[in-house]
């Protein structure tokens, strides 16, 4: 039985006092909740803020992610943060291929550089949360699927999997990313069935345990309806995850939907 994962995914949002208070909201949200073996949360904020972070989740259940990585181990790579800079911080998650990555900021990644992502984040022992998702004009045009095929299949090229738990999938609709628009829990559901299959197809053994997250404005009021669905393994969440009340509320709407 798969058990959730809610991941915060802040992108370039809050400031360290204001990820702080964050973090001790959802702290103190949590320890009110009993959460099953294996149900988990994360939160990924900016990369500047791995450390200070790190040490303010210390002593809870909280789990941390970075929000993207490069795909070498060192060198002449200014900006850039190597695998093993990521894991040092104790972040164990790392968003790879997200849409804004993909679409919106200027170095417009490719597959095949997602790909040498996944393949160095395993390889320094991070747990990759791949992001795959449509536009809205593939969606118009019936692609759907298609684009899914492709983009996670050509992220998991020579990837081998030890184990379910170190890979995690999103599918994140491109139409749905902070616009206050959501796949119904229906869409949802099909585009997650297909990832599955396709996973079926790679990972035979480990296909049914892995974690197939949504995000696209996932909030408090419909988590418990797209998390209820049978292949809907949690959320990344961008928007609702800034606030304690509302990330909060999306765990407890998840907790309800597998409880
Ligand atoms: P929103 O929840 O703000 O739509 O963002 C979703 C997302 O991109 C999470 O990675």
């Amino acid at each position: 039985m798969r058990q959730p994962l809610i991941a915060g995914n802040w992108k370039m949002n809050l400031d360290l006092a204001s990820g702080r208070s964050l973090v001790e909201g959802i702290r103190a949200g949590l320890a009110e909740l009993t959460l099953p073996a294996g149900f988990e949360v994360a939160v990924c904020p900016p990369a500047v803020y791995l450390f200070p972070i790190a040490g303010a989740i210390d002593g809870s259940s909280l789990q941390l992610g970075a929000q993207d990585v490069f795909h070498e181990t060192g060198g002449a790579f200014t900006g850039e943060l190597a695998p093993a800079m990521i894991a040092e911080t104790g972040a164990r998650f790392v968003i790879i291929g997200h849409s804004e990555r993909r679409h919106t900021i200027g170095h417009l990644e490719d597959d095949q550089m997602i790909n040498r992502k996944v393949r160095a984040a395993l390889a320094a022992g991070l747990t990759p949360i791949l992001c795959v998702g449509e536009m809205l004009d593939e969606r118009e045009a019936g692609r759907t699927f298609d684009v899914l095929t492709f983009q996670l299949s050509a992220g998991l090229i020579g990837v081998e999997l030890d184990a379910p738990e170190r890979l995690v999938v999103a599918y994140e609709p491109v139409w749905a990313i902070g616009t206050g628009r959501t796949a119904t829990p229906q869409q949802a559901q099909e585009a997650h069935a297909h990832l599955r299959s396709l996973l079926q197809a790679r990972f035979p053994k480990h296909a049914d345990t892995v974690r197939i997250l949504y995000g696209g404005s996932m909030k408090p009021d419909n988590a418990a309806a797209l998390i209820g669905q049978p292949d809907v393994d949690g959320g990344l969440v961008g928007g609702a995850s800034l606030k304690a009340e509302s990330f909060l509320g999306i765990i407890r709407a998840a907790l309800a939907a597998v409880g």
